[in-house]
């Protein structure tokens, strides 16, 4: 079977119904039939950068831009003719200027991107030299994506937690990060897989800040790497020994903040995963941050108010 060149594939799927142009570009790339709607292109060995070359095709030929994250969530013909109607139907609502669409897929992890200007161009303004070319020395390590096998000590993984402490009531001290109103309305739940933690039964807890104990909400419940993003993410989760979600409870912040609560919420999130990520290293700890995960299977077990969010996520182990 012949497939069409992918820079022929936008011309040559123009007039075709949106699955068969899906499919006409995804063969393109691939160089192999896909056998049906629903496959896998990821099992048929689809890596992400042709994943990025697809999303980059569909955007030549229709203007829109899919989403790194939905494709690689669910990597079908199929589901990505329906996530071509829902951009369609999207874009209809609130529309993107056709230069600005790349560059307004700012969620999309930057590995998979075009370069974006978050850092400004210098347009001729006066410039005042503060430091050489390179990060401090002591700026914390990088992200971590393959960790070591052996369990770790419940010690190390206490001291890691240990930056998030709160002091405890009455007491005097503060927290390790700034929080609105000293209100602390983001909370932190640590998932342990079996046998990845010595001395910590696998299962959900909430770690709770100011008794600095875990509580275990969830015994022997299993959080699937169906969860996370399958090419990029999954196997980052397959071979960590935790996970920690950072959770919202707007009910905590919203009386003294109304409408900025959420914001204050991702901020605060923000700065704990900052602290955990500076600690991790001399805890023999390796992390990565996990923008995106499927929450709303699991979110049952955190057993929370409707209005709570999983803000953030982190996953890790030992350094290898
Ligand atoms: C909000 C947020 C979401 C992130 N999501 C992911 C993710 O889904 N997968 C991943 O591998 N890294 C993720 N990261 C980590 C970044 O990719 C990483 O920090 C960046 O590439 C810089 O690399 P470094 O941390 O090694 O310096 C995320 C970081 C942040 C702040």
């Amino acid at each position: 079977m012949a497939f069409p060149n992918e820079s022929g594939a936008a011309q040559a799927v123009a007039a075709a119904q949106p699955m068969d142009r899906v499919r006409a570009i995804v063969e393109s790339v691939l160089g192999v039939a896909v056998p049906g709607d629903e496959t896998n292109i990821i099992g048929l060995g689809a890596n992400s950068m042709e994943l990025v070359r697809i999303i980059n095709l569909i955007e030549d030929e229709t203007g829109l831009r899919l989403r790194f994250e939905d494709v690689g969530f669910e990597p079908t013909i199929a589901a990505l003719a329906r996530n071509i109607e829902a951009a369609r139907e999207h874009e209809a609502e609130a529309p993107v200027p056709r230069g600005d669409a790349r560059e307004a897929e700012a969620a999309v992890p930057a590995r998979s991107l075009p370069a974006v200007a978050g850092i400004r161009r210098n347009e001729g303004w006066p410039v005042v030299k503060l430091a050489g070319p390179t990060p401090p020395a002591d700026a914390p390590g990088a992200s971590v994506r393959a960790f070591g096998r052996e369990p770790l000590a419940l010690a190390q993984l206490a001291q890691l937690l240990e930056t998030l402490r709160l002091p405890g009531e009455g007491q005097a001290g503060h927290a390790a990060y700034a929080s609105a109103g000293a209100l602390h309305p983001v909370q932190t739940y640590l998932y342990a897989k079996t046998g990845a933690v010595e001395g910590l039964q696998c299962g959900l807890y909430y770690h709770h800040p100011r008794s600095g104990e875990l509580w275990l909400l969830a015994p022997d419940l299993v959080l699937d790497e169906s969860l996370y993003e399958p090419l990029l993410n999954a196997p980052v989760y397959r071979s960590a020994a935790f996970a920690l979600y950072l959770v919202s409870r707007p009910g905590a912040i919203e009386p003294s903040y109304g409408q900025r609560a959420r914001d204050y919420c991702l901020l605060e999130a923000g700065a704990m995963a900052q602290l955990l990520r500076t600690r991790a290293p001399s805890c023999g700890i390796g992390l990565c941050a996990i923008g995106e995960f499927a929450f709303e299977p699991v979110r049952d077990w955190f057993e929370l108010d409707d209005d709570q969010a999983c803000l953030h996520s982190l996953v890790g182990g030992a350094v290898t």
